[in-house]
């Protein structure tokens, strides 16, 4: 039986992919080069830090420390500010209704993050309420893929990693979760995220029965 639900936020819950490109587009302008959507993907589910160092890398540039820090508290002041745009009706399709069919089962729903800002988010979205543990990237010492944000939601909610169904769009996000031992849902495209158990294209008209029978677990 399924005992748990673990959620990304970014590209699960909410579609903040597009202001994270804004802000970085922006960052890598003000250095010269251009940020390409393609290249935009490489960074879901990547830490802020390591993002900066993907971005860096794609424009050969070179900072020292103290630059990088700067540029990244500029780039998250600026995602900051494009993201108080949201509103509750910007959770995606259908999650909210998944949300609380989890609710009405018992299974227990926790976060799982690399973002810094899941908690505004979710306030944003006023969705805290739903999230009895909270994973975000505040807590973790090492980012996707390894299994440490899923484990550490795991272990909260008193869930058994096999009892526990990881919910992801990132390639990185989705190993994770296998190199955690739970079930891997992916939202996104099969032949993206390969290792996932399923792939669905999001959570509208997918409801809780038809997540126990896709894994078969009826
Ligand atoms: C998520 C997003 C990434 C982002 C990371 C850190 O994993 O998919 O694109 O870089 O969170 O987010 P933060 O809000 O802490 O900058
Ligand atoms: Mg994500």
């Amino acid at each position: 039986a399924i005992q748990a639900c673990l959620f990304d936020l970014d590209g699960v819950i909410v579609d903040t992919a597009k202001y994270h490109y804004i802000a970085w587009r922006e960052l890598a302008q003000d250095l010269g080069f251009d940020l390409t959507p393609e290249q935009n993907e490489l960074l879901k589910g990547i830490s802020r830090m390591e993002s900066l160092d993907i971005i860096l890398a794609i424009g050969h540039v070179t900072l020292s420390e103290e630059e990088k820090i700067a540029r990244a508290t500029i780039k998250n002041a600026r995602y900051l500010e494009l993201c108080q745009q949201m509103k509750p009706e910007d959770a995606l399709p259908g999650v909210r209704a998944f949300l609380d069919e989890l609710q009405a089962d018992a299974i227990r729903i926790g976060l799982g993050s690399a973002s810094k800002n899941a908690r505004l988010i979710l306030q944003g979205l006023d969705m805290l309420d739903y999230f009895e543990t909270i994973v975000d990237g505040n807590r973790i010492t090492k980012g996707k893929p390894d299994p440490e944000v899923f484990l550490l939601g795991a272990r909260d909610l008193n869930a058994e990693p096999a009892a526990t169904v990881v919910f992801e769009d990132a390639v990185a996000g989705v190993q994770a979760a296998k190199a955690g031992g739970m079930l891997a849902v992916g939202i996104g495209e099969r032949t993206v995220l390969t290792v996932a158990d399923i792939v669905i294209p999001g959570f509208e008209n997918f409801s809780l029965t038809d997540l126990r029978s896709q894994l078969g677990l009826i």
